[in-house]
Parts: structure tokens; C-alpha cells; sequence
């Protein structure tokens, strides 16, 4: 994927995608601009050439653009393809999280109980993680800034986006979609444990002034909580949600080379989010992934 310089360039939350904000004039003024950004997309976008999926994208983000917290979550108007498209995502990948998930995801996406056979709404996800976990759903037009999103987490908020890849690209999203939203996020906040090093995160970058620190707790996001591995049972597996929201990530990811789960070594490693991940930091259990990231983050708080 080609990437853009500029100043109107934003980075993503944890994924770190590079995009633009629209210059849409039909676009309604923005209530919180630092959380409802429309995404221009880019040429290469999969969804570039399609003029319908690009007007229903934007009307999709508008619901964030109009969202207050508190209110309810407006629902997204998804098409029948789009549906489809959730449905043919959902049998590709069910096989690969039961051969890569592990044992916290796998409980976590049966408590949940996703529907199969449509994109479910985010006000219905909302109201079931907060049952379990406290944790709750906001939408948000698109991208955000890292700090905006790692923030919210510290009052048990996740930002999410609405809208679905577009459908010529089941298996692939430039940047964070509802699928990895729900199938990552989601199910991992149904988990008490997730919840808490969500939570941990954002008070730690809350109280993190220093612009160097907070993309070194950002590397630290995307290394476990996106990009996370342990081992089980002597196998490696999942528990981050840009791996448990792609079957091609999964399959590849016993490719990649498995670094000791260091966090300091993590925080000053570089990472090219636009390929499969090359470098993966591994726990030898999930205990051990959370006391370790739950340790290293309330050092640093
Ligand atoms: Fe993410």
C-alpha cells in the first residue's frame, strides 16, 4: 500500500494507519473534531471506485459525527451485501480462531454470542460487553488520534468505527472496520481481564505528557493488545485483536519470528502496519501476559 506525506495525515489508535480527512462540504460540522474525522480514502482504498460504498461509508460516519455519549447508538443502515460479507468473513475465520485463539478469546466470542448471519449493531454489542465487563462502545467517524483513543479507555470507552470493508476484499481492511472492531475488540472486552490493561492503558497515557512516551506506550498497544501471542498447551496463540480479527493474519502469524515478551524492547520497536506482522512479542502463558503488562504499565503510572 502507498502511503501519503503531509500535515493532514493522522495516525490511527493502535493500528497506526496513515489517512487523510475529507474536505466533504455536505458533511455536517464537527461537534468533537478530535473524535469525527471523515476519511478521505485513498486510490488504493479496495472502495475508491465504488461511489455507492463510499456515500453509504460517509453516512455511516455521520451517525458518529451526530453521536453524543450517553445517547443511544444510532444503527448503521448495512446492505444485504454487506451482511453476506460479515457472514463469508465469520466461516472463514471461526475455523482459524479455533486453531489460533486462545483459551481467554475462545471463552470470551462464546459469552458474547455474536450473531452469524449479520453485522450486528454496535448499540446491541454496547449494551452486552458493559454488562459483562463495564467496558462500553462509542462510535467514531473514523480514525482518531492515538492519544484520543488511548485515553478514552481509561473511562472504559472503546472507539469504534461502523462502517465494513468494502466487499471485493473480504480477507483484507486498510484500516480498522467493524469486523476488527467487534471481532477483535468486542469479544476481548467481554473479558474482565482485557478490560482491566484496556483501562490500565488509558489512565497511563491520561496522566503521559511527553510525546515520546505516549507513542512508546502506543508500540506497547499494538504489541500485545493488537498483536499479542502466548504459548498454550506448547502452541502458540492469539489474544490480539488485529490477529483475531484476520484469518491471514493468524495462518501467518506462526511465520513470524517470537521475541521474548519484553515490554521495554517492545516499546522502542518499530512496526510497518501495512503487512503481515514479521515480529511477534510471545508470553509463556496468558497469566504471565497479563501480570508482566499489568506491572509494566503501573510502573509507569
Ligand atoms: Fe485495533
Amino acid at each position: 500500500m502507498s502511503r501519503k506525506t503531509g500535515d493532514a495525515l493522522l495516525l490511527d489508535h493502535g493500528d497506526m494507519r496513515l489517512v487523510t480527512t475529507d474536505t466533504d462540504e455536505t458533511l455536517p460540522a464537527h461537534s468533537s473534531p478530535d473524535r469525527n474525522q471523515i476519511i478521505q480514502l485513498d486510490p488504493d482504498h479496495p472502495g475508491f471506485g465504488d461511489a455507492e460504498y463510499r456515500i453509504r461509508r460517509n453516512s455511516i460516519a455521520r451517525i458518529a459525527m451526530g453521536y453524543q455519549p450517553g445517547m443511544p447508538i444510532p444503527d448503521a443502515p448495512y446492505t444485504e451485501l454487506e451482511h453476506e460479507l460479515w457472514r463469508s468473513i465469520r466461516e472463514t475465520i471461526g475455523p482459524a480462531h479455533l486453531r489460533n485463539a486462545c483459551a481467554e478469546y475462545l471463552e470470551c466470542i462464546a459469552r458474547l454470542d455474536l450473531p452469524h448471519n449479520r453485522i450486528p449493531q454496535l448499540r446491541e454489542v454496547s449494551a452486552r460487553v458493559q454488562s459483562l465487563s463495564g467496558f462500553r462502545l462509542e462510535p467514531v467517524a473514523g480514525l482518531v488520534q492515538p492519544r484520543v483513543f488511548l485515553e478514552s479507555l481509561a473511562d472504559g470507552v472503546f472507539l469504534c468505527t461502523q462502517y465494513i470493508r468494502h466487499y471485493s476484499t473480504p480477507l483484507y481492511t486498510p484500516e480498522p472496520d467493524v469486523v476488527h472492531e467487534l471481532l477483535g475488540h468486542a469479544v476481548t472486552l467481554a473479558s474482565a481481564r482485557f478490560a482491566d490493561l484496556n483501562r490500565l492503558v488509558g489512565s497511563v497515557v491520561r496522566r503521559t505528557h511527553s510525546p515520546e512516551k505516549l507513542e512508546r506506550l502506543a508500540r506497547v498497544y499494538w504489541f500485545t493488545i493488537e498483536f499479542g501471542v502466548v504459548r498454550e498447551d506448547n502452541q502458540i496463540k492469539a489474544y490480539g485483536t488485529g490477529l483475531l480479527s484476520s484469518a491471514g493474519e493468524l495462518e501467518k502469524m506462526h511465520s513470524a519470528e517470537l521475541r521474548p515478551f519484553d515490554l521495554e524492547a517492545a516499546s522502542r520497536q518499530e512496526y510497518d502496519p501495512t503487512r503481515f506482522q514479521p515480529l511477534l512479542y510471545c508470553a509463556d502463558s496468558f497469566e504471565e501476559m497479563y501480570q508482566k503488562l499489568t506491572d509494566y504499565l503501573t510502573q509507569l503510572s
